[in-house]
């Protein structure tokens, strides 16, 4: 089969496209998947650079990072066995069943919940994997899957369209559950319009609860269109100031946060008493300076948000079969071109998210 696989921790050279790759076969309780479209996130960026390992201290840049060699290249406790095929968003048919798997599902267009665990202990963190990390994910033509992460979906919605959801949506609704956002709360989203970001304006509206958005001038439009109550630009000199003329209040309940870096005081600064701060990212770096008295006078809880329970990802394919959210596409490249959509989508010039397709 055909199959992108990362060869080394490095540059965008160690993306070796195979038309030879062998495809896999569904083992007990899996599912074989013919993949359609697999979305690009960040983690395949960090995991490919080494961005996770404890010596990098900057921003993601898609290229070579100093630090990376010292610590686990990888988000987890342990580095991955490479080559390995990367992609968390994978959108596909089930053609066929492994032993004790639901024949149903076959023929049944599905999405991929990405996160794996063992299901007679759901629960437990440690035992979780991530779909393209740990284990083969979805730029390659073929994949498996343990049939519980396997979700049949029936809309109108495209497969490319379908495969901008899964990383980054159900990291949003994590980031929003974590932070138990209701309505009446209003949220100060970060990086608002990239993939976590469009989708946490889109589960928090959803939710009842405002939405202010911090994004650069150029897609300022695009993110308006998507729904947020009030657009700022990306760093605001005066926040509070900001926040003052948009929403009438100079401070917000929730910080969403995927952006971290030099701005993360600012963001703090901006919290109401009582408030809560959830974070899954920290694209512009990830060390950060606190000041503890203005965490404990003001009586602030932090949320750190990656693994998710079990039940959001099925959540949220409900909430995307009901058109309650909506997909943002922004390019589609095929499959072999999947360097070129990576580069694009480092170069950060689109809003929501890039998806290759196995045409
Ligand atoms: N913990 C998890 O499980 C998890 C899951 C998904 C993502 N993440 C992380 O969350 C972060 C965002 O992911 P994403 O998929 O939403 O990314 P994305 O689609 O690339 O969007 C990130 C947005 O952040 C803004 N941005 C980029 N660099 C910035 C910088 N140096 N300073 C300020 N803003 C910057 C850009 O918006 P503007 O140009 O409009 O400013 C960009 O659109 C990444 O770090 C990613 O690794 C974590």
């Amino acid at each position: 089969m055909r199959a992108v696989v990362l060869t080394a921790h490095g540059d965008l050279d160690t993306l070796v496209y195979r038309t030879d790759w062998p495809k896999p076969a569904p083992g007990p309780g899996e599912a074989l998947i013919r993949i359609r479209a697999c979305g690009l996130n960040n983690t395949d960026v960090n995991t490919r650079t080494g961005w996770y390992a404890k010596g990098v201290t900057g921003a993601t840049t898609g290229g070579p990072l100093d630090g990376s060699d010292i610590g686990n290249p990888t988000w987890g406790d342990a580095p991955i066995s490479l080559p390995r095929i990367q992609g968390a968003d994978a959108c596909g048919f089930v053609e066929a069943v492994g032993e004790g798997a639901d024949p149903a599902l076959i023929g049944r267009r599905v999405l991929i919940d990405p996160w794996f665990r063992d299901w007679a202990d759901p629960h437990t963190l440690e035992k979780c994997t991530y779909f393209g990390s740990e284990r083969d994910g979805g730029f390659a033509d073929y994949t498996v899957a343990d049939a519980h992460n396997v979700h049949p979906i029936d809309c109108d919605l495209t497969d490319a369209e379908l495969a901008t959801f899964a990383c980054s949506s159900m990291t949003a609704e994590n980031m929003l559950n974590r932070a138990a956002v209701t309505a009446g709360d209003t949220v100060l989203i970060t990086g608002a319009s990239g993939g976590v970001g469009s989708a946490l304006i889109q589960l928090a509206r959803r939710r009842g609860a405002v939405t202010v958005a911090l994004c650069s001038e150029a897609k300022a439009a695009a993110v308006a269109a998507i729904g947020a109550d009030a657009v700022l630009p990306r760093e605001p000199a005066d926040l509070k100031a900001a926040l003052r003329g948009a929403i009438g209040r100079d401070t917000v309940t929730v910080v969403a946060d995927v952006v971290g870096g030099p701005y993360f005081p600012t963001l703090i600064e901006a919290l109401a008493r009582g408030g809560r701060y959830t974070c899954s990212g920290a694209i512009a770096g990830p060390m950060v300076q606190l000041d503890l008295r203005t965490f404990y006078l003001n009586n602030l809880a932090f949320f750190g948000a990656t693994i998710l329970p079990p039940g959001v990802f099925a959540d949220l394919v409900g909430y995307i079969a009901r058109g309650e959210i909506k997909p943002l596409l922004a390019a589609t490249y095929p499959l072999e071109r999947l360097k070129e959509a990576q580069t694009a989508f480092i170069a950060k010039r689109h809003v929501g998210n890039i998806v290759v397709t196995m045409e």
